[in-house]
């Protein structure tokens, strides 16, 4: 079975300033990643071992989701997954997992490409706002399938999915997973144009690849799939790449509270815009044979951060961002340009004592020497670990409640904090 972090909803984390942080910290694999790979194991019976999994409450989720599809999923060490499936398949989402997660969509392309069908609850997951999945629609109509809804409830049917030329108005990630894995299974060639180039995305072409995939133009917005039969593809082994977001969320950490951290592990290859703005910012980063080495000797100074799909600076950077402009000497202007609705956690951070003024989709913050603690709430996974490293900008103690939500996210946050210096405890 796997083990989950505890995750009772009263929980709540305990942070104070504790001076500068110094040491190193591990970055655990990138959730956006795991999450895909395993589902990407659907397409083909096989044994599949995914290892550098982090432990964070959505793999277990993940985890459940698949075995009421009919794998069998066992978690042999803490950081590994091993994924038995032997094609006895279910192709019915229960709404109660997928309620919880996002990333359960992705599981619409693989069982549709193998299974034909699908029934699925329309995913849940971060509230920030309006979340459709029309463009991964579109594009499985494009290749031949046909969709029906009935109340919340989506079903799709296709006998075999048709190679298509798909052009996406806009990089989506989760449609470009979806007609990727989709495609993998499908009769003759697909190209993708405007497809999303996140590392997750690379990770997840990487691992099709070792199951017997033909995908060209990885890392690129134009990729090119040619369709294999379900025979052609077998279980792999995979190591799942690093996560930036967690990576960055120590770096604000350090930026707040000062000091010199090593993050091994880190890919600052897959950062090279966060880490230049953040070098603007007057962070220091030297690259390590295993990693990233972040230093923090001054007060950082305020810049103008846009969001982007990648390589521009990821929408999940952005309250580690707001953060750290909270506490930065000048004013400092963040546009949000992926989901208008994800300012949630400012009235958060304006109880620390921020000086933040929202307008549509734009953050103005006014940087002030040092936060106040109070009290703050946890809204979604990345809001939730803006909070505690806002916590260790404060004077005082800060209590963030909500913890559940950063549970779904970060590996032991608290723990890893606590390792390079910060007084945070969890209760
Ligand atoms: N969009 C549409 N139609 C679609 C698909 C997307 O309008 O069919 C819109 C979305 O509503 C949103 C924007 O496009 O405004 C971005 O959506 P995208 O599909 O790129 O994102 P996602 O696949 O839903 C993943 C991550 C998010 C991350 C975004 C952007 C997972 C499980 N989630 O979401 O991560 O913010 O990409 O990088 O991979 C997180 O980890 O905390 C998180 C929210």
């Amino acid at each position: 079975m796997l083990s989950e972090p505890a995750t009772a909803s009263d929980c709540h984390i305990t942070v104070r300033n504790a001076g500068p942080l110094s040491g190193e910290v591990v970055v655990p694999g990138a959730k956006n990643s795991v999450l895909k790979l395993m589902t990407a194991s659907l397409m083909a019976d096989g044994l599949y071992e995914i290892t550098n999994v982090p432990s964070i409450v959505d793999v277990g989720i993940m985890a459940d989701l698949l075995r009421a599809i009919g794998v069998d999923v066992s978690r042999p060490a803490n950081d590994t997954v091993v994924i038995d499936n032997r094609g006895d398949l279910t192709p019915v989402a229960p709404w109660d997992l997928v309620e919880q997660m996002r990333a359960s969509i992705n599981v619409l392309g693989p069982l549709l490409a193998r299974c034909g069908h699908v029934r699925l609850s329309m995913p849940g997951g971060d509230d920030f706002g309006s979340r459709p999945i029309d463009m991964h629609i579109a594009g499985l109509e494009k290749m031949g399938a046909t969709f029906s809804f009935d109340d919340d409830v989506l079903e799709a049917r296709a006998t075999r999915l048709q190679g298509a030329d798909i052009t996406f108005e806009f990089p989506s990630v989760g449609a470009t997973e979806n007609l990727m894995t989709a495609a993998v299974l499908a009769d003759g060639e697909t190209t993708i144009e405007n497809a999303a180039r996140e590392p997750e995305i690379i990770d997840l072409c990487e691992f099709l690849v070792k199951m017997g995939a033909k995908i060209e133009g990885i890392g690129t917005s134009q990729l090119r799939i040619t369709g294999v039969g379900p025979d052609d593809l077998r279980g792999c082994v995979h190591e799942t790449v690093a996560d930036r977001i967690q990576a960055a969320t120590y770096i604000a950490a350090c930026a707040v509270a000062g000091g010199s951290i090593d993050l091994l592990n880190a890919q600052p290859r897959h950062m090279e815009m966060v880490l230049a703005r953040l070098t603007d910012m007057g962070l220091e980063f030297d690259r390590l044979p295993y990693g990233v080495r972040v230093t923090a000797c001054e007060r950082m100074r305020a810049i103008d951060v846009a969001t982007l799909p990648y390589p521009g600076i990821a929408t999940d950077y952005k309250p580690l961002i707001i953060t750290m402009l909270a506490v930065a000497e000048g004013v400092g202007i963040v546009t949000e340009n992926l989901y208008p609705g994800r300012f949630k956690y400012v009235d958060e951070l304006q109880r620390l004592g921020a000086q933040i003024r929202t307008d549509g989709h734009h953050a103005v913050v006014r940087g002030v020497p040092r936060l106040r603690g109070a009290t703050v709430h946890s809204h979604d996974i990345r809001a939730g670990a803006a909070m505690v490293v806002a916590g260790l900008a404060a004077e005082g103690t800060t209590t963030i409640t909500g913890v559940h939500h950063i549970d779904r996210g970060y590996d032991d946050l608290v723990g890893r904090l606590r390792s390079i210096g910060a007084d945070i405890s969890r209760g």
